[in-house]
């Protein structure tokens, strides 16, 4: 396969993705790489152990620009640290955005995925697969969840969910249901999950004529006569309230643990008009809180909650879990995936949900989650023009920036520096979302570089 010079000049002239527009020319097939219709000759990929330095580039050319990435490219880890292809090593703190609960390299969720391999990796949903039934047996008997939908990832556990609402009305004879979500939440990127995520700059250039999925509308987050007022307009001119949909910590929107209280007027709310509570751990749950699910801080039971994240430790896997009628709402047909609940990812599940148990987690988690608040509130006392409140559970934390001339990027690019790794939160909240597993030298570690971070910023 011939490399289009054509192309790459092409590409090389854009000033900036979001300017281009197609035109006829570049749009025709003479910048094709392949030939249309005829035999084209396979090239090798390339060996990833030769890229060495020049793997920027190739993203620069190859892959779209839809993130910004640090300046650093990481080729291997083990526990709670990282290493890059420049031989430095970082102590994680990011965890895959709260992802790889296990760390890096864990011998027994290796071992799980290595013995799947060797057994089988997928045979589609066609099949009983004894590890989906094992890992939803350990999902439902650990919640108050009665069946569980596996899917690949956190948006598709909520797209789940919010078919499983609009059905669940439908059978109640509501033609327009209404599903009320919080402002500052998130929710994932597809269009109805993202239609949940009531945050106006991520649904830019997305909508029909201004407007994203219908269905959607929004309450203040912790304000029950937000919600209440949202309730009324979801039951009025011919419409009915479907569900309401939370996560029990806003992460993405700047570490906002959840209000008892208006989790119990919610829940008062659903079982009044006949909708389900939908609670969203895709980055809450499976331990990261110190209890095994968000929800449980706020003693809240829902009909419906979704995972992902930390469920396969890093091996992607999603799942809509349901109680009550919500879990016999879908029937034959009405929802699938390829991969949902393959063997290899409940497999890491499974051995992610065995290494909890048997490695008392849940208590590392508080305990290392105590450690860290407590040194994070010395570290605002100390340098209180830069660093504010301290919010969250477990080892779900944020620590809010408040330096006019630093920004939370700023202060995780500052880490960096020191050997940190860390991923902002919201406008202007640094956040720690280490492995579960991490140990209290490395907690104190973590700290220190955190104060050596900001003692650079503040002077
Ligand atoms: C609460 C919450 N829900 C959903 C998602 C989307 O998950 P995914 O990126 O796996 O689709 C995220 C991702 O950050 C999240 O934090």
């Amino acid at each position: 396969m011939k490399l289009s010079v054509h192309f790459l000049v092409a590409v090389a002239v854009i000033p900036s993705a979001s300017c281009f527009v197609p035109t006829a020319a570049s749009r025709s097939t003479s910048s094709l790489k392949v030939s249309v219709g005829g035999t084209s000759q396979l090239t090798p990929p390339k060996k990833v152990e030769d890229l060495s330095d020049s793997s920027e580039d190739l993203y620069n050319q190859n892959v779209q620009t839809t993130y910004g990435r640090y300046k650093l490219t990481i080729d291997s880890g083990k526990g709670c640290f990282l290493k890059t292809t420049d031989g430095k090593n970082y102590l994680d703190c990011v965890s895959g955005i709260a992802t790889c609960a296990l760390g890096h390299n864990n011998e027994f969720l290796t071992k799980a995925i290595e013995n799947q391999m060797k057994k089988v990796h997928h045979v589609s949903n066609l099949y009983f697969i004894p590890e989906q039934a094992a890992l939803a047996n350990w999902l439902c008997t650990n919640s108050g969840a009665d069946k569980a939908f596996f899917c690949n990832s956190g948006a598709e556990a909520n797209e789940a969910a919010i078919k499983v609402a609009r059905r669940y009305a439908y059978n109640r004879g509501i033609e327009k249901p209404v599903i009320i979500s919080a402002e500052k939440s998130f929710h994932g990127r597809t269009l109805a999950a993202l239609s949940a995520t009531q945050q106006p700059k991520y649904h830019k250039g997305f909508g029909f004529g201004g407007e994203m999925v219908p269905g959607f509308d929004s309450c203040v987050y912790n304000d029950i006569a937000s919600l209440e007022a949202a309730v009324e307009r979801a039951t009025s001119d011919g419409k009915g309230l479907a569900a309401i949909m939370l996560e029990p910590l806003q992460g993405e929107g700047g570490i906002i643990p959840g209000n008892p209280e208006f989790f119990a007027k919610a829940r008062e709310l659903c079982d009044k008009h006949g909708a389900l509570l939908m609670i969203d751990e895709v980055q809450a749950g499976m331990g990261r809180t110190g209890t095994l699910w968000g929800h449980e801080n706020l003693n809240v039971i829902p009909d419906v909650f979704t995972s992902a994240k930390a469920l396969g430790g890093g091996v992607p896997i999603g799942a809509m879990m349901a109680r009550g009628e919500a879990a016999t709402t879908f029937g034959p047909g009405d929802h699938a995936s390829t991969y949902g609940g393959n063997p290899l990812a409940c497999a890491a599940g499974l051995a992610v949900a065995q290494y909890l148990y048997d490695n008392n987690v849940l208590e590392n988690v508080q305990a290392r989650g105590e450690q860290l608040s407590q040194g994070l509130e010395k570290l605002a006392e100390k340098y209180p023009t830069v660093l504010g409140q301290v919010r969250g559970w477990g080892l779900l934390k944020g620590v809010e920036c408040i330096a006019e001339d630093i920004t939370a990027g700023e202060l995780v690019a500052a880490a960096m520096n020191e050997g940190l790794l860390l991923v902002p939160a919201g406008a202007n909240v640094v956040r720690f979302v280490p492995p579960l597993i991490i140990s209290e030298e490395e907690m104190n570690m973590a700290l220190e570089r955190f104060e050596a971070a900001v003692k650079s910023k503040a002077n």
